[in-house]
């Protein structure tokens, strides 16, 4: 078994954080005040080939795999977890599915595009009563034989409304369940089609999240992604492999956080001794560490069965479950160990904890992966 990086990987890795330190790193703490991501840092990403990152070149994209993709999103996320965000829906949730699942015409017209940084996408399934239970889908498209008339309200899309493509799941045929939901391309600025206030959120705030309302919108038929009915699939499909993203999000804001604390435990002096010589704090830190290497284990196993065409709902629900918490945990215990410095916004571990939070949360609750993961388990057959 061999658990190196190739020379690629590595060198992949090393850029992306070069990129955030020199990139990410000034502003960052400002940037989270003022709930804004500037287009030009963007834009800077999409150079680094940050926002199609597993599209095929053919389609505008940089071709690498997925172990690149989490390295790329812990490094992001190690200094600015809103940047991680940003990039993870456009790559995980947008351009995975429209590569995937897209016609060559969707592709050459909102996938090139997406995968370039020239557009930026979104992805919206949550709605105000279906968050968990996303079969629930109030939004509606009407087939009307040319077009669907696409009506409701999305809740907590991320890139809402910074956005040019949005991926919107709705149902078509309410009376065949989930097996009547589908997936459309939306442009903004199509009539009908309304963003909502910013909101102002814990964490991740230079990222913007908005509700999104659709009022008889027109949809042309060859903006439906699939058959008739693929959208739920689609949605969990597409989920899955996001999963995956969130994850190595909740490595980084945990690695950054781990770090700081290491670099501050190590210079503050209490008792005669660095904090650090105090077990108190040095049996923090080797938690720390621990429960950051065994999150990027799972991660990587998920990413490795992606890339090796391996079925990863389970790999990577347990992921994303598992470096969730732990991100959560540690950012707290980088906050303690910073002690007073560790509530104020310039030691930065204020902002990690409450950027972990989010990681709990979005792309299926902790409560939704251990639904994921025990239906998987219940049917396996012991030996
Ligand atoms: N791949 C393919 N198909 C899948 C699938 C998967 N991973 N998971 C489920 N399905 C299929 C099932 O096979 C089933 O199809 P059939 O009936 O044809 O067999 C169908 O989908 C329904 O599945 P379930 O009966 O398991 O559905 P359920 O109602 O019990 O729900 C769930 C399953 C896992 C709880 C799902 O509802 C879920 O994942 N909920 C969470 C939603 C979520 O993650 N929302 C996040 C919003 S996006 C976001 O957060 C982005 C952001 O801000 C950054």
């Amino acid at each position: 078994m061999d658990f190196s990086l190739t020379e690629e990987q590595l060198m992949i890795k090393e850029a992306a954080r070069d990129f955030a330190n020199l990139e990410l790193l000034p502003g960052v703490i400002e940037r989270d005040e003022k709930q804004y991501f500037p287009p030009e840092l963007r834009q800077k990403m999409a150079e680094m080939g940050f926002m199609g990152i597993m599209v095929d070149p053919k389609y505008g994209g940089s071709g690498m795999d997925t172990i690149s993709y989490v390295n790329i999103m812990e490094e992001l996320s190690k200094v600015e977890a809103s940047a991680g965000v940003i990039v993870s829906v456009n790559n995980s949730l947008v351009t995975w599915g429209l590569e995937h699942y897209g016609t060559e015409e969707q592709k050459q017209k909102y996938l090139i595009p997406l995968a370039t940084g020239k557009k930026l996408g979104a992805f919206a399934l949550s709605e105000p009563e279906a968050g968990s239970d996303a079969t629930h889908q109030r939004t509606t498209a009407k087939d009307m034989g040319d077009y669907y008339l696409l009506n409701g309200v999305k809740n907590w899309i991320t890139n809402g409304g910074t956005a040019d493509t949005y991926l919107v799941i709705a149902h078509t045929h309410p009376e065949k369940g989930h097996r009547g939901i589908n997936a459309f391309i939306v442009e903004k600025g199509w009539e009908g089609f309304t963003v909502g206030p910013k909101e102002n959120k814990m964490g991740i705030r230079a990222s913007d999240t908005h509700s999104l309302i659709f009022q008889d919108v027109k949809v042309p038929k060859e903006n439906r992604i699939g058959e008739d009915g693929f959208g739920f699939k689609f949605a969990m499909k597409t989920l899955s492999g996001g999963r995956i993203g969130i994850a190595a999000q909740a490595l980084g804001i945990a690695q950054g956080a781990y770090e700081r604390a290491l670099q501050y435990s190590k210079e503050r002096e209490a008792f005669g001794k660095p904090i650090s010589y105090h077990q108190s704090i040095a049996f923090k830190l080797a938690d720390m560490k621990t429960e950051i290497d065994a999150a990027r284990h799972l991660i990587m196993k998920a990413a490795w069965d992606k890339d090796q065409g391996n079925s990863y709902d389970l790999s990577g629900a347990m992921a994303k479950y598992y470096a969730a918490e732990m991100a959560m945990r540690v950012t707290t215990e980088a906050v303690q160990i910073h002690g007073g410095y560790g509530y104020v916004k310039e030691y930065h571990v204020e902002r990690m904890m409450r950027d972990a939070k989010i990681t709990q949360i979005y792309e299926g609750t902790s409560e939704i992966q251990q639904i994921v993961i025990s239906r998987a388990i219940l049917k396996e057959k012991i030996r």
